[in-house]
């Protein structure tokens, strides 16, 4: 059953654990780019979104998104092993394309491993078409997949 989950945007004093996250989650094996400092940085920018989901104080899930003209780029994105598979990951998406749309994007964007069979069928369960392949995008060892999705026409 899907946990009634609250996304909220996040403070300067989420940036530890969401950069701990990363380093487990995403960035495992490759250089820890988004350490707390960056992450910090993103929660303040005026053109991202940071959001938090905390459940007793424990972090479960973020997501990064920033804002480039008509695109929203998912930057980074992860929920929990542990609350991994109980749709906290579609709450915190939803909260974010909610965001996007209020914002005026046309579409969004998001970069994943080619490998990473769990985030492609989510993105693909959520309207995400995959685009492009880059072989060995990541520190020059692990290919990328990019996926899109439109939210309204491009203007003319
Ligand atoms: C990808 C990720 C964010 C999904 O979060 P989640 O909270 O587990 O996703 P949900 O529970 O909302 O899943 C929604 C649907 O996505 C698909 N899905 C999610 N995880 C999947 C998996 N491991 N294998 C296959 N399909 C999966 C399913 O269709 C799922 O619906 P179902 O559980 O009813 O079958 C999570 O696995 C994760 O954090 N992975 C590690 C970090 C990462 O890869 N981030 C994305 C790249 S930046």
């Amino acid at each position: 059953m899907t946990p009634a989950v609250a996304v909220h945007l996040a403070v300067a004093a989420d940036a530890s654990d969401i950069a701990a996250m990363s380093r487990e989650l995403i960035e495992h094996g490759l250089p820890w780019t988004w350490r707390p400092q960056r992450v910090a940085r993103a929660i303040a920018a005026v053109d991202t979104n940071v959001v938090v989901v905390r459940e007793e104080g424990v972090l479960s899930a973020f997501g990064i998104m920033e804002y480039l003209d008509d695109d929203a780029y998912l930057v980074l994105f992860a929920v929990r092993r542990s609350r991994q598979r109980l749709g906290i990951g579609s709450a915190v998406l939803r909260w974010l394309e909610a965001a996007a749309v209020a914002a005026g994007a046309c579409r969004i964007r998001v970069d994943a491993r080619r490998d990473n069979v769990a985030a492609r069928s989510f993105y693909n369960e959520h309207g995400y078409h995959e685009v492009r392949i880059t072989a060995r995008r990541y520190s020059g060892q692990v290919d990328q997949i990019r996926l899109e999705k439109w939210l309204r026409a491009r203007p003319r």
